[in-house]
């Protein structure tokens, strides 16, 4: 798409324009040209050349300048993504070709066979095949006219489709305009899946669950979900992607013919990658006859799960297009390509038994008992079935025979009951109406989905803030864990949050398992967790609705955690991302007596309850100074890392440029280490050596 010399001026481009303290209208052409340019460098390659923080200062600049000259706005502005308010109606609309599906196959004996008819029909001896990964999302057609992208739309039922072009528009993997008429394409139809990558279903399903609400079984049901969406802007914070890899319909220009390029199948994907969009361009391979095809599909299973996205198997595409056009199609599939799925990551088991358990918020959660069974990999006997609607929605008895899912990283779910399975034998879910753990009677909030234990001293309660406070994402204390949580308070060695950091060792010590060297750690972990960031003690806390990027707002907003309780409910809803749900939650927690004593008490015993970000940041000892992280650290989290950053007056860049600083370098240092090692400029250092710089951690 860009080559080195035209990323080379569009960098410098970047660069003065970033600078220049005037921007102004004879800088549109140009800014549209470099966001757009930074767009493709984040979203299609995954290599940003900028911060976030600076493409954010370029965006503002060209929404300015529109907004003073609504004439200079173009339909391709980078702009133009957003929309304004919410979709009444999805329209129908037909598809200029029909969507067809794929024919399946499950092993090397099925494709031999496609092979063997593909030759029948086609009369051809060895015929090049292109495979690529089949992605495992929601397909999408879109449609572009003299280069522009006019509409999107669902599959639906292969004929007809909604009309999604708002929420396309989201997904910013999906160029606005491309230039088809180099090729002289006059319209065009092109076919790919909308998906969700992992990382970020699995943060967007945690913060359901933070809600209350029922998660996404799996990245393709989420994705599937927010197309549909009335609210497009809710459409764009869930981070959609798209891959193109079919071209059903294309028309010449009156003016030009069409390229005469266009002869493979894997020439479109090229021409799709050319013109910035993100077709298998890298992913795909060009074989000759079936056997390496054989080989590249088991081949590529075995990366399933290294990859960012979810895959279900491989695309298998007789390459040459006059061949496709003479196997031509039935009316289910086309003759000239195939699916090879990888193996299920479904499974069937029987439910034994729903369990009650009590979580930190009182929460009541039915988790199902089930007959182990291995689902991709993994043994799986126990599953969350959420709530009491749920299990209702799902039809769910005990006894019955279930379908499982366990997509990829993703937390197992069961996906329905089969009822065709049942003897009569199976018995109805009771939910009860005392908690399990301290019975005191549970209670339902109107609109909520699920019952709590409101008793804040129930030991399940209790135990389990504590768990949560100890935890990865929190306060991180290595090698406490969920069961010397619970061993402690059972022994009532531990009773409440302070009383972490007021443990008796010399009893502990006289414990099985806990040799001078456990306790010497445990006590440093401990110790070391009082200087944890003012946002990770905010999450530790447990506040209902709260969790990192709310714990992260709050924090930014604040010089003392004790700040907090002055804020009126109106006040926590006017910060970023809180509303009256979260902000509601939040004004409780700081009203309550208890609460504050604790927050007092973990002061005393050296928690960190000030924002040093607000003391530090202007006059912090990294002013002035740009870092960036590379590889994994060996004890900082990445986010740590820049936080403490931040924290101390310096600046996070996005990728390597003159005008980074510091690079610091983890294990498995990539190509942002080969950059800078040519740039010269930049100082490369370890951890260590980073760690040395910042003022708290010098000793
Ligand atoms: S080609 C006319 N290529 O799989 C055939 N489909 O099970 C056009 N899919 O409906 C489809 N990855 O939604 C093609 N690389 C890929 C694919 C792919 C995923 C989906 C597509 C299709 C479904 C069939």
């Amino acid at each position: 798409m860009y080559t080195k010399d035209q990323t080379k001026k569009l960098q410098a481009e970047t660069e003065s324009l970033v600078k220049k303290k005037n921007i102004g209208i004879k800088d549109i052409d140009s800014l549209r040209n470099v966001l757009r340019f930074h767009e493709y460098r984040y979203y299609i390659l995954n290599d940003p050349l900028i911060s976030d923080y600076e493409y954010d200062q370029l965006y503002k600049a060209l929404e300015n300048i529109e907004k003073e000259n609504p004439d200079l706005i173009t339909k391709d502005s980078p702009t133009q993504r957003v929309a304004k308010g919410l979709t009444k109606e999805f329209y129908t609309v037909s598809h200029l070709v029909p969507m067809l599906s794929l024919d399946n196959s499950y092993n090397s004996e099925d494709l031999i066979d496609f092979e063997r008819k593909a030759r029948e029909l086609t009369g051809e001896n060895k015929i090049e095949y292109c495979v690529e990964p089949k992605f495992d999302g929601a397909s999408i057609s879109l449609i572009y006219e003299n280069d522009l992208l006019i509409r999107g739309a669902t599959r639906g039922d292969g004929v007809e489709g909604d009309d999604i072009t708002t929420n396309v528009k989201q997904i910013k993997s999906i160029p606005l305009s491309a230039k088809f008429s180099d090729y002289g394409i006059q319209q065009i139809e092109i076919r790919g899946e909308v998906l969700i990558n992992k990382k970020n279903f699995s943060k967007f399903n945690e913060k359901l669950m933070e809600q209350g609400e029922v998660p996404f079984a799996n990245p393709r049901n989420s994705a599937a979900g927010t197309l549909r969406i009335k609210d497009p802007s809710e459409v764009g914070k869930r981070n959609l992607e798209a891959f193109v890899y079919h071209i059903s319909y294309f028309s010449s220009l009156k003016s030009k013919k069409i390229s005469d390029k266009l002869k493979h199948h894997s020439d479109s994907l090229e021409m799709l990658w050319d013109l910035g969009f993100r077709s298998p361009e890298k992913e795909k391979k060009i074989f000759k006859g079936i056997e390496p095809v054989i080989k590249y599909c088991n081949e590529f299973e075995t990366m399933r799960d290294d990859l960012p996205y979810e895959i279900d198997g491989m695309v298998i595409k007789v390459n040459d297009l006059v061949l496709q056009e003479k196997l031509g199609m039935t009316s289910h599939h086309p003759r000239w390509a195939i699916a090879f799925k990888f193996k299920a990551r479904q499974a069937t088991s029987k439910l034994l038994a729903v369990e009650f358990q009590v979580g930190r918020t009182g929460a009541v959660t039915p988790v199902a008992k089930l007959k182990p069974v291995a689902v991709g990999g993994v043994t799986v006997s126990s599953i969350s079935v959420h709530n009491e609607e749920y299990i209702k929605e799902k039809d769910l008895r005990i006894g019955d025979s279930v379908l499982i899912e366990r997509a990829g990283d993703v937390i197992p779910q069961i996906v329905k009951s089969i009822p065709e399975l049942r003897t009569g034998k199976e018995k109805k879910i009771h939910f009860p109406d005392k908690c399990p753990v301290c019975k005191s009677q549970l209670y339902k909030e109107e609109e909520e989905a699920v019952w709590r234990c409101t008793n804040l001293d129930c030991p399940a309660q209790v135990v389990e803030r504590m768990i949560h406070f100890t935890s990865k994402d929190a306060m991180d204390i290595r090698g406490f864990g969920d069961a010397n949580v619970r061993k402690f308070f059972e022994l009532g060695l531990l009773k409440d949050i302070p009383g972490i950091y007021e443990l008796d060792y010399k009893k502990i010590s006289e414990l099985e398992g806990f040799g001078e060297k456990s306790i010497d750690n445990l006590q440093k972990a401990i110790n070391n967790s009082k200087n944890q960031p003012l946002h990770r003690l905010i999450y530790a806390l447990g506040i209902r609705f709260v969790g990192e990027t709310t714990a992260k707002t709050l924090a930014n907003s604040i010089k003392h955690l004790l700040d907090l309780k002055d804020l009126s409910q109106e006040d926590l809803q006017n910060l970023e991302d809180i509303g009256p749900k979260v902000g509601g939650s939040i004004y409780h927690f700081f009203r309550n007596k208890e609460n504050i004593q604790m927050l007092h008490q973990l002061e005393k015993i050296g928690l960190k309850l000030k924002n040093e970000k607000k003391d530090l940041a202007k006059g912090g000892n990294l002013n002035g100074l740009s870092f960036l992280f590379t590889g994994t650290l060996p004890t900082l989290k990445r986010s740590d890392a820049e936080t403490m950053v931040e924290q101390n007056g310096g600046q996070i860049l996005g990728g390597v440029s003159a005008k980074l600083n510091y690079l610091v370098v983890g294990e498995d240092a990539g190509s942002k280490l080969d950059k800078a090692k040519k740039l010269n400029t930049v100082k490369i250092i370890s951890e260590e050596e980073f760690l040395k710089m910042i003022p708290s951690t010098k000793s």
